[in-house]
């Protein structure tokens, strides 16, 4: 039952006192309207381009709870299909990936083209008599499927802005802050596994670098790392994963596309040039200062280490080497999935020194996220109770110190100690997105990013 569902959701977001109603986090009216106004309308990631670079290729993946396949069809143009069929509903893809000419329902056994098209159905003359329509039965497509710099994302919505303007300066570093490393690619096999927690306290993590020292304490004792004999990180040479807890940069941008995280300090700057050829430090670091890198990331990216969110549920890791999906799988469980990305150009035993750290970092067989996991079910399980629930989630860390800036019209930043700016702007656009009806309303009404331009 929804507590408050005739207000709006803005009122669970108090903008006053930097806190948000624990009502959000589990309860069921709330999560199926997310499904509607936030996944069923936002550009969501489906895949990286060198996933499914031939005809036929596919990958399988979900917008909000709903099965969705994303191919290339004959004519090479990439499509997003529901994965059900129209006579009965079943699903007509069932691998996580491959490559195929069509796709048959195992039911009765209509056939659908790689562009959705149906093209067979069992007894169309004896027992349809040539009159069912094909033209109007087949998978339903995305509204709108388009990629940027080799990242495909598709939305149900057709009156979605396009990618590029939905991403905004902000969205579009965050994609930047991995495609301009160097010709990037992503290694088969996705790391899946579920947590029993709320999706936004899954995403609302990725900003937070409060937790580190606290939740992580004793995987940093362990050094995890470090194994085949690897050099330490910049983040292992400089402290417990933090770096200056005083040196941070969040950068906000519209539609809840955030960026939060420690900055690259001009100390921080000259230990990675003494580096010299240390192989992490040249994978890692080393692509900002080539031009194309240079002139996409701008003044304000050029010191960004934080972790990006592409809103709603995709995250970056800052380190360039995973994305990772925190898929809605009911109001108090999460699936995630990870993708590890590489440079196709690296030696084979650059390769898989570089997968080696990331299966060891994120991800369930990561030392980070099992840490996470176990907090983020506790924090869940909190939200349910009557008493409990009187009582909001405190998201005020920092509020109100750092001042809104931007370099020559670029991206508006804040450079501040450790703080929650980023989570906040999360909740506050979340509440944006529900209460907005449609596109046009979300276009009009949402809160714009500080300092952009009228
Ligand atoms: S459900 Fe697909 S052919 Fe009947
Ligand atoms: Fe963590």
């Amino acid at each position: 039952m929804l507590q408050g569902a005739n207000k709006p959701f803005h009122d669970y977001v108090h903008v006053s006192d930097g806190t948000v109603d624990r009502v959000i986090f589990s309860d069921q009216a709330v999560y199926d309207m997310e499904m509607e106004r936030i996944f069923a309308r936002a550009w969501n990631f489906m895949c990286h381009e060198s996933q499914i670079p031939k005809v036929g290729d596919f990958f399988l993946t979900f917008i909000g709870e709903e099965s969705v396949i994303a191919t290339r069809d004959k004519k090479g143009e990439l499509q997003v299909l529901l994965n059900s069929c129209r006579h009965r509903g079943n699903a007509v893809c069932r691998a996580e990936s491959g490559n195929a000419r069509s796709f048959l329902c195992t039911y009765h056994g209509w056939t659908f083209g790689l562009d959705g098209k149906l093209i067979g159905v069992p007894g169309y003359k004896d027992f349809y008599h040539e009159q069912l329509n094909k033209e109007e039965w087949g998978l339903i497509p995305a509204g709108k499927v388009q990629s940027y710099k080799g990242f495909v994302f598709a939305t149900m919505d057709p009156e979605a802005p396009d990618l590029e303007d939905y991403l905004g300066p902000v969205g579009r570093l965050g994609l930047d802050l991995v495609a301009e490393r160097g010709d990037e690619v992503v290694v088969e096999g996705i790391q899946k596994s579920q947590i029993g927690c709320n999706w936004k306290l899954a995403v609302d993590n990725l900003f937070d670098w409060y937790h580190v020292g606290i939740s992580h304490a004793s995987a940093m004792m362990t050094g995890f790392g470090r194994g085949r004999n690897l050099p330490p990180t910049i983040a292992e040479r400089t402290g417990p994963g933090t770096s200056d807890p005083h040196a941070h940069r969040v950068l906000l941008g519209d539609y809840g596309h955030a960026i939060g995280g420690p900055r690259i300090t001009p100390e921080l700057r000259a230990m990675m040039a003494a580096a010299g050829d240390d192989p992490d430090v040249t994978l890692d670091e080393r692509w900002r200062d080539k031009p194309a890198a240079k002139a996409a990331l701008g003044a304000a990216g050029a010191d960004v280490r934080g972790h990006p969110n592409i809103f709603p549920n995709l995250w970056i890791a800052s380190n360039g080497t995973q994305l990772s999906l925190r898929l809605p799988k009911g109001p108090t469980t999460t699936e995630i999935w990870w993708f590890t990305i590489v440079d196709k150009n690296l030696t084979e035993e650059q390769r898989r020194a570089r997968v080696f750290r990331a299966n060891h970092t994120f991800g369930p067989a990561g030392m980070l996220e099992q840490d996470d996991g176990e907090n983020w079910d506790q924090s869940t399980r909190q939200t349910h109770g009557v008493v409990a629930r009187r009582f909001p989630l405190h998201f005020g860390m920092n509020l109100g110190h750092g001042a809104p800036q931007s370099i020559d019209g670029g991206p508006t930043f804040i450079d501040a100690a450790i703080n929650e700016h980023g989570q906040f702007w999360t909740y506050r656009a979340w509440a944006d997105w529900m209460d907005a009806e449609n596109w046009a309303a979300l276009k009009r009404d949402h809160v714009r990013t500080p300092l952009t331009p009228a």
